[in-house]
């Protein structure tokens, strides 16, 4: 497992959307790197199991927080559940999708996702990108999609929000980098979490398989560490995106998403 600098990135980690996939996943190989974690989503039992977890097998401390990131005080509970801390990471990675036909989706739930993707995001990144230019060392990582590479048909809204988290972290990672801050935003492909069941995808309607949360983690710290702006984990992704002419992949993962609507 990637060994990550603990001078530079520790001694506390805050990751969002820690209690399942992606997100618990970091939390994992940070822990292993015997980076301290505060634990970030709704269900705050799920956090205390992990956080109890990997405090007695990596030996670290955990702070578990409960919280709904599409609230208007979010940024509030969290300022208070970690202004105690020397805070040298901060993944920003809570998300979730609502596949269906933009004008179906309720106008609420639209704006929960512009919450999520793009306002949860763009408060993170403002607070915590303050705290560690005054550190003067540490990282942050915004995850956003494969999806958010172009327009997404019946995931209209959740592609254009989660474009905002592409151009935010790329043009961040050049503004930070003179304060000693690293900054890359991962760009999963399908990798394999809850979310897979959720949107009800069949794998086998792929072209690519999901990959696996260790190895997305994995590369994703290993971008941060060398400060690359952004990361596609998965050689296939990459070479996918790279000769897929853009109105292909539109209409590609469209009828992808289509299909997965079907009844
Ligand atoms: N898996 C993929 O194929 C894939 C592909 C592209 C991008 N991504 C992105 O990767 C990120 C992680 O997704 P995942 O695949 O790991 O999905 P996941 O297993 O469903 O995890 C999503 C996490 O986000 C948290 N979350 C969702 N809504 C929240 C809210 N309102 N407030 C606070 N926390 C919230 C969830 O926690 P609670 O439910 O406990 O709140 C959970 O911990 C997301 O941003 C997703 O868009 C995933």
């Amino acid at each position: 497992m990637r060994r990550v600098d603990k001078n530079k990135f520790g001694p506390w980690a805050v990751v969002t959307g820690a209690s399942s996939g992606i997100g618990k996943e970091f939390v994992r190989q940070l822990a292993a790197s015997s980076i301290n974690v505060v634990l970030v989503a709704r269900r705050l039992e799920l956090l205390e199991e992990l956080g109890r977890d990997l405090a007695s097998t990596y030996g670290i401390e955990y702070r578990a927080v409960g919280l709904d990131l599409t609230s208007l005080d979010f940024m509030v509970v969290l300022q208070n559940a970690t202004d105690d801390l020397d805070i040298g990471l901060v993944i920003s990675n809570a998300g979730t999708g609502i596949p269906g036909e933009f004008l179906t989706i309720d106008h609420n739930t639209l704006l929960d996702m512009v919450h999520l993707s793009v306002i949860a995001h763009l408060s993170i990144a403002h607070h915590f990108g303050d705290k560690l230019v005054k550190r003067g060392r540490g990282g942050l990582v915004l995850v956003s999609a494969m999806g958010a590479l172009q327009g997404l048909p019946y995931m209209a809204n959740d592609s254009a929000t989660n474009a905002y988290i592409i151009n935010l972290g790329e043009a961040l990672n050049v503004e930070l980098k003179q304060y000693g801050i690293n900054v890359t935003v991962l760009i999963p492909g399908a990798t394999d979490t809850p979310i897979i069941d959720k949107f009800g995808i069949d794998v086998s309607d792929m072209p690519i398989k999901p990959m696996s949360v260790e190895q997305c983690v994995d590369e994703a710290l290993a971008a941060l560490q060398a400060n690359h702006p952004i990361i596609i984990p998965g050689r296939l992704n990459r070479l996918m995106y790279a000769i897929l002419p853009r109105r292909l992949a539109v209409q590609l993962n469209g009828k992808m998403i289509a299909r997965a609507l079907q009844p």
